[in-house]
């Protein structure tokens, strides 16, 4: 719920900490007198003065991951990145006490975070995704979570030097401001999928490969902000799936706006009933440069 996380909260504006507007958590207001009104389904929106300039994954895609998500086909994921997160935070010395604050970028419908949260005894969490459909599934995905719909892209709605670990699983990172939020020891999990990754759907369905050299390219555009700490880990494993999750797991994915759904259902139709596929990703942790910390350290 959003009182878990409010103290994290920033104005999208100016930064200001956010607080309850009303004491029912109706509309949260900022020091500087901004006010955000929190939606009947429990996510607020905060969004600068231009508004928000991308929409996200649409409901289709949100129902689409949903069911894939809920097969436990990417358990293997899901694991890695608890245990990573778990690890940033025996490694920061962050314990149950602290109330350790993790933030999924792009979370949409909350799976991996809210497993996450479940590893992690004492955890809150904020999702933030500029997709609305999204923001409804993240405000019932776990009781210690707050929902906020936010362009990952302009100034994030949290406070300086915060957050414990931010998670970007397959979506957008802005190296900048993930800086800018993380506490000093604070790091990033990044799950990346790799060449190679649902390999066998890609010629009879007609969707392309992921680019290789993916984490490097993440790498580099993140110096300045982030370095890497240790070495980033692939994962990979087979799932076998029938035509129903192929479905699923196409409808969430780009591909679903760039094939027709007509041409993509009789080429579902044609493929076996069930199909070995592989699944293949990097998790990378992300620590803030020396550069971007002061003397003190913050
Ligand atoms: C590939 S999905 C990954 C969702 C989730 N992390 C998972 O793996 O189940 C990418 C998500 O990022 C969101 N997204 C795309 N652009 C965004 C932006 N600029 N700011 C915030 N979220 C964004 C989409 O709405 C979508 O929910």
């Amino acid at each position: 719920m959003l009182s878990d996380v409010i103290d994290l909260l920033a104005d999208p504006v100016d930064g200001t900490p956010l607080r309850a507007g009303d004491g029912s958590w109706r509309t949260l207001v900022s020091e500087s007198g901004h006010s955000y009104d929190v939606a009947r389904q429990g996510y607020v929106t905060l969004a600068g003065g231009a508004g928000l300039r991308y929409t996200g994954d649409d409901a289709d895609m949100i129902t689409a991951r949903e069911s894939f998500l809920s097969g436990g086909h990417f358990a293997p994921f899901v694991e890695a990145v608890s245990d990573t997160v778990n690890d940033v935070l025996d490694d920061a010395h962050v314990t149950e006490d602290d109330r350790p604050a993790i933030v999924e970028i792009g979370a949409g419908t909350g799976y991996y975070l809210a497993h996450t949260l479940d590893s992690v005894p004492g955890s809150r969490g904020i999702g933030v995704d500029v997709s609305v459909p999204a923001a409804k599934r993240l405000a019932s995905c776990h009781r210690r979570v707050g929902a906020v719909v936010a362009d990952a892209w302009s100034r994030l709605p949290l406070r300086d030097g915060c957050i414990d670990v931010l998670t970007v699983i397959f979506a957008p990172r802005n190296a900048a401001e993930f800086s800018r939020v993380l506490t000093p020891e604070g790091q990033v999990v990044v799950l990346t999928p790799e060449a190679g990754h649902l390999a066998e759907l890609r010629a009879p369905l007609g969707i392309i490969d992921v680019e290789a050299g993916k984490v490097d390219r993440m790498i580099s555009q993140a110096s300045g902000y982030l370095v890497p700490v240790g070495d980033p880990e692939s994962i990979e494993f087979v799932m076998r799936l029938d035509q129903a999750s192929i479905a699923a797991q196409i409808g969430m994915s780009p591909s679903a706006r760039h094939i027709h759904p007509k041409v993509l259902a009789e080429r579902i139709a044609d493929l076996p009933p069930v199909m070995e596929v592989t699944a293949r990703a990097t998790v990378t942790r992300l620590g803030r440069d020396p550069r971007t910390l002061g003397f003190n350290g913050s």
